[in-house]
């Protein structure tokens, strides 16, 4: 059911006007009528006002108008603002002018319907109370990973997105035919971050990656946005350290900012401000000792799974990160530590279950390095010549890392699936619309 609550203006703004005149521009979010008065809530995208129509105080055609328009039909009300402590949000309008700019069709949503049903609708439904609270979020958190990421010196840069050359797996790539030549939407913007860090030292890009994993779960998305900072002579500790500022700064800001948002998801601020660096460091070998206890049958060597993330963060206030993993369960980039057997990468975890939020490691930036873990994960060398080439000029040590924001917007809003915290969700069964 869709709540009334109401996120300040122009509730908040008609409070402090009650007795002046305001118009609002929006569209009927619920309608109602008796004794000669129709009860029209009015959304914005502040929040929901109601809007009391009165038969004698209005035309003739203002009042049949009201009468006939649908939820979602767009109008434009002016009114006097009169405090009311039994109307949702304290106030309403008693309505001096009704416009129906748009009185369109009855609108296909109506109070319960199935989850799928509303994503067939999503362009519909992209109107409701949650989605606009969740869209909102999305939008602020979008800007406080940016304004972190300014403020210490990074550039934004644009990758291409069409690609022949995989980060990962490969395995896990949609094809493209390029004009009869076999191409990738990328699933990571990584590489094309490491050629522009020579120049511009701290580079980062905020882009979509595309994963074709057949993952059914609750926080897969075959198109999600991927925010990948790269940092010229940078280490894994280091990236690590910049990591938790990162998340530990989006938090913080989403606590102070948007506290209405954050309500209307039942998150409590307070736990959010209590994201604070440093988080949790274990190794891979100690997190497996750890899961090992509480009862998983994962031995070393196995990749987490949905459960093993759970185990380790259902009781996490902040999340943690889990570091050095094996080198046969990583990508092919990043350097094998002293021990032969590890990776100098780090993964960071959401607390209480909500899984990786974070992937990221120190690259390989020596050249013959390169080119043997290359060989023996399999790679085609030809695909990834210009990537070998950035080892031939000046190569320097660095690091970097990839943040999946819609797995950041799950974990900081509560969410119990990923879909609502993009406005088209892609998933392996849904591309509309
Ligand atoms: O761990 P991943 O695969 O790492 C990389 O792609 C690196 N090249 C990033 C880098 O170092 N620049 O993906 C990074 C993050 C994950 O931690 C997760 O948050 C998110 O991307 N992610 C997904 N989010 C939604 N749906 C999916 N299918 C995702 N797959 C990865
Ligand atoms: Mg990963």
């Amino acid at each position: 059911m869709l709540s009334y609550y109401v996120n300040g203006i122009p509730i908040g703004k008609a409070l402090g006007e009650a007795g002046k005149e305001v118009t609002i521009k929006g569209w009927i979010h619920r309608k109602r009528s008796s004794g000669g008065k129709a009860f029209i809530i009015v959304r914005d995208r502040t929040g929901t006002i109601q809007c009391i129509v009165d038969k004698s105080k209005v035309s003739e055609n203002e009042w049949n108008d009201a009468e006939k328009a649908y939820n979602e039909s767009s109008v434009i009300v002016r009114g006097a603002v009169r405090k009311d402590e039994r109307a949702p949000g304290g106030a309403e309008i008693d309505v001096k002018e009704l416009r129906v700019v748009h009185i369109g069709e009855q609108f296909p949503i109506t109070e319960y319907q199935s989850p799928e049903f509303l994503l067939d609708v999503r362009h519909l439904w992209l109107r409701s109370q949650r989605l606009i609270n969740a869209m909102q979020a999305r939008s602020y958190i979008f800007r406080y990973a940016r304004k972190f990421l300014d403020k210490k010196g990074f550039y934004e840069i644009t990758p291409p997105l069409l690609t022949k050359a995989g980060g990962e797996t490969g395995a896990s790539m949609f094809e493209v035919d390029y004009f009869g030549e076999k191409a990738y939407l990328t699933e990571s913007s990584q590489l094309y971050a490491e050629a522009m860090i020579s120049s511009l030292e701290k580079v980062y890009s905020f882009a979509p990656s595309y994963r074709a994993e057949k993952s059914r779960t609750t926080k897969h998305l075959t198109e999600y946005w991927h925010l990948e900072p790269e940092m010229a002579y940078f280490n894994n500790a280091k990236s690590m350290k910049l990591q938790e500022q990162l998340v530990s700064y989006m938090a913080d800001q989403l606590a102070k900012n948007n506290e209405d948002i954050l309500k209307f998801f039942n998150v409590n601020p307070q736990d959010l401000l209590k994201i604070k660096p440093p988080f949790k460091r274990l190794t891979y070998e100690k997190a497996m000792e750890l899961l090992k206890e509480k009862g998983s049958e994962k031995k070393y060597g196995d990749d987490f799974g949905v459960e093993e993330e759970r185990l380790l963060t259902e009781h996490e206030e902040k999340p943690i990160f889990v570091y050095n993993w094996p080198k046969e369960i990583k990508a092919f980039y990043m350097p094998v530590n002293k021990d032969g057997k590890t990776v100098a990468c780090a993964d960071m975890l959401a607390p209480k279950g909500h899984g990786e939020i974070i992937g990221g490691s120190e690259r390989i930036w020596k050249l013959d390095e390169l080119l043997t873990r290359m060989k023996e994960v399999g790679l085609n060398i030809e695909n990834y010549s210009w990537y070998i080439d950035l080892r031939k000029y000046g190569s320097v040590p660095h690091a970097g890392f990839g943040l999946g924001i819609e797995r950041v917007i799950k974990w900081m809003l509560n969410l119990d699936h990923i879909r609502d915290a993009i406005p088209f969700p892609r998933l392996i069964n849904r591309i509309a619309p």
